[in-house]
């Protein structure tokens, strides 16, 4: 079963950014904690600071993996492409956030991916990634053709 972890914008200063909000540990620290907890998937990750090259990822892994982890940072809010570039794929996809939205700014309260993912994780650390994994693991007996 083949999932790839898509960060957006910022999200390369994980553990140095805001850190009382989004903490301490950068994302490269945490991956291979995260490949270890789930060694039966093939876990990769893929982080762009550019709305283009975060496209181009959705369309060349959308129709052939089992499931995208998209964290799309401040385009969450903002970026009518990728809700449409999250539509037009086969893959399904988890919305995760680090920080709580619904306890944020209003303009962080909107999510245009939403409606076209599976479902969204938000307010856990990095722990929102682990569970967004966690679904898709849980999803394999139900669904065909899955190898793992
Ligand atoms: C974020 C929340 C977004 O509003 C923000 O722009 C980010 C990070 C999160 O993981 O909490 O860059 O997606």
């Amino acid at each position: 079963m083949n999932i790839l972890i898509i960060n957006g914008p910022n999200l390369n200063l994980l553990g140095r950014r805001e850190p009382g909000i989004y903490g301490t540990r950068s994302f490269e620290d945490f991956f291979p904690e995260l490949e270890a907890a789930f060694s039966h998937l093939t876990l990769t990750y893929f982080q762009s600071n550019h709305e283009g090259e975060l496209l181009d990822k959705l369309h060349e892994v959308g129709f052939t993996h089992h499931g995208i982890v998209l964290n799309a940072g401040a385009y969450t809010h903002t970026s009518i492409a990728l809700a449409d570039a999250v539509a037009a794929i086969a893959t399904p996809v988890v919305e995760v956030h680090l920080s709580n939205l619904a306890a944020r700014e209003e303009f962080r309260q909107k999510s245009l991916l939403g409606r076209h993912c599976a479902g969204s994780i938000s307010g856990f650390g990095l722990e929102s990634y682990r569970l967004a994994v966690q679904w898709f693991h849980n999803q394999q007996p139900k669904r065909a053709g899955f190898r793992v």
